[in-house]
């Protein structure tokens, strides 16, 4: 080969090159084009949900829609063959939804017509994702996954209603799959802004769900906070901080079972409502007896200065490995 060739190829190697940087390039700003402008939305997929664990956690052992503090809700669903429970549900105009799925059999979808929704339900894995309808009407929800002979059937409904038709039909009792919300939470939270915040209120309505009333969460599938908050307290008092902010994600250990679920953080919530949470979780189920002297209560202005870091589930696992927390 002469020096002509070696030219002519070296040549045709940095185009190429080019061609490839180039085409990488124009993949990113599409993908990232299309996220934003369909309100593209991460869905977070976390670690283990056993079909029996399921039936032991509130969310699925009585799935539906659940009304949590500041207006917002809570959808659990279960899929199984060939159905979702609840297939058809109602929600408000405008309002921040955090849906929570698991699949008890085999691998099922969630897709909801219209929206950029389109979930895999992993037997044995909890999804979840938030979702705000910003428009009347009714969405329709399919199964995309093939999952058995009537597959095709696996279908619902979600019908979003104004805000005022909404409450009119709850007072009637007409909304089908939904639970109870626990006393008074929404509507007291909602009401007086000047009144002191309800730690347990707060709790009961938006974290019990998974870790239940009690504290005790479930075994394998969310960990308890009866036994276990203290320590986080002791091992940085700005850790549960940044837990209930921005959520956790990654294997830990606690009380000596593994979990890999992953927490969603909950920074839509007021600062006044974090604090009053995090005091109510440090102190309940015996846990006082833990905290020691010297407890400084949370205030909202605590979890005022730590917004604004937006760290990621993910981020609050490494901080929480580098406590020397299991
Ligand atoms: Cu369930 Cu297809």
């Amino acid at each position: 080969m002469d020096e002509h060739q070696h030219e002519v190829i070296a040549r045709w190697e940095r185009r190429w090159l080019v061609t490839g940087i180039v085409m990488l390039v124009v993949f990113v700003v599409l993908i990232a084009y299309s996220l934003i402008t369909q309100g593209g939305h991460i869905v977070h997929g976390g670690g283990k949900m056993s079909p029996a664990e399921a039936q032991n956690v509130p969310l699925f052992a009585t799935p539906g829609v659940r009304e949590v503090s500041g207006g917002e809700y809570q959808v659990g669903v279960v899929a199984r063959a060939f159905a979702f429970n609840p297939s058809n549900i109602v929600l408000p105009v405008g309002a921040r939804t955090r849906f929570y799925l698991t699949s008890v059999d085999v691998l099922h979808g969630y897709l909801i017509e219209g929206t950029p929704v389109n979930i895999e339900l992993i037997p044995g894995q909890l999804a979840y994702f938030d979702y705000t309808f910003a428009r009347l009407g009714t969405f329709h929800v399919v199964c995309d996954e093939y999952c058995g002979i009537n597959h095709q059937n696996m279908v619902g409904t979600i019908r979003v209603l104004p805000v005022a038709e909404y409450r009119q039909q709850q007072a009637a009792g007409n909304l089908p799959g939904h639970v109870a919300a626990p006393a008074a939470s929404g509507s007291a939270a909602a009401g007086q802004a000047a009144a002191p915040v309800d730690g347990r209120q707060v709790f009961d309505a938006n974290c019990a769900a998974c870790h239940q009333t009690n504290g005790q969460g479930h075994p394998g599938a969310f960990p308890p906070l009866a036994g276990h908050a203290p320590s986080l307290y002791r091992a940085d008092r700005a850790y549960p901080v940044d837990a209930l902010l921005y959520g956790l994600q990654g294997p830990i250990t606690v009380a000596g079972k593994d979990y890999a679920n992953a927490m969603p953080g909950w920074a839509h919530l007021s600062d006044a409502q974090l604090a009053a949470v995090a005091n109510y979780m440090m102190h309940a189920w015996g846990n006082d007896a833990a905290l020691g002297a010297g407890y400084r209560p949370y205030t909202a202005k605590d979890f005022a200065d730590a917004r604004g870091t937006s760290m990621s589930a993910a981020d609050v696992h490494a901080i929480r490995a580098k406590l020397g927390l299991p």
